[in-house]
């Protein structure tokens, strides 16, 4: 299976528990709309949206049109109906978005892009002039207890790479572009490690990208594991003008 097929199968398969597991998602969505509204008047266009967190807080501010992408077909028959609403699946990576967009959003999906890096000015280079883009996404380092917990275990760490803030904006910033990049540390609790990895699953982000696995002892020994196990996310709230 590719990399695209796994990702999306993941998000597909997570989408009726995906609400109940996603508060951080919740939260950094809220956040990413109160830290950069009001938006410019035109078409917007959101990436990954989801289950719809940010898609329903754009809607609410009276886009004219509001074009919402996911890599799954699942995920977009959840959104509200809504005359304004444009439903376009795809790999947002990779496919036609169209252009003259005056707002792209996009909130904990960019970071599924086999690379962001390139995969961020390809998205900014959609909006006209005058137009921003805001990103929310988490960053390394994050998840630095859990990869401490496996590798004093001698266990491959198998979470995925995640970029480093100062990486994000290179290729931005070299396209002429102006950015803004705001950092916040999100600490997250859990009952314990195993509670942790369940986390993961519910919110259909335990596709492993990299090659090694995580042995099955290892996994049937962490079901007996009952102590709290505490650890943090970086998130990156990220605006990008074209002016
Ligand atoms: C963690 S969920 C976030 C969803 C929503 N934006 C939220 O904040 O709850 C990531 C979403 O991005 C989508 N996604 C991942 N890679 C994508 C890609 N290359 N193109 C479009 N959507 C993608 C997934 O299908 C999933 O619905």
């Amino acid at each position: 299976m590719d990399r695209t097929t796994a990702v999306e199968k993941a998000f597909t398969k997570a989408i009726d528990r995906y609400d109940d597991h996603a508060d951080l998602q919740r939260e950094v969505a809220d956040k990413l709309y109160r830290k950069f509204s009001p938006f410019p008047n035109g078409d917007w266009l959101e990436i990954g949206c989801g289950t719809g967190f940010l898609t329903q807080k754009l809607l609410n501010a009276i886009p004219q049109k509001l074009f919402a992408n996911d890599l799954s077909q699942k995920m977009l028959e959840a959104l509200p109906n809504d005359p304004r609403l444009v439903r376009v699946p795809g790999n947002a990576e990779t496919m036609e978005l169209g252009n003259n967009y005056s707002l792209i959003a996009s909130s904990f999906a960019i970071q599924w892009f086999e690379n962001p890096e390139k995969g961020l000015p390809h998205l900014a280079d959609k909006l006209k002039k005058g137009g921003k883009m805001v990103v929310s996404l988490p960053l390394a380092p994050s998840f630095k207890e859990w990869e401490m917990f496996v590798l004093e275990r001698k266990i491959p760490f198998t979470l995925n790479p995640l970029i480093a803030p100062e990486d994000l904006l290179k290729s931005l910033e070299a396209k002429g572009y102006r950015t803004h990049l705001s950092l916040e540390y999100y600490p997250l609790f859990f009952s314990s490690p195993w509670a942790f990895l369940s986390w993961f699953k519910g919110v259909g982000a335990n596709v492993s990208l990299r090659k090694e696995r995580m042995p099955i002892s290892f996994l049937r020994e962490l079901t007996n594991n009952k102590g709290p196990f505490n650890t943090g996310i970086t998130v990156g709230f990220l605006e990008v003008e074209y002016v």
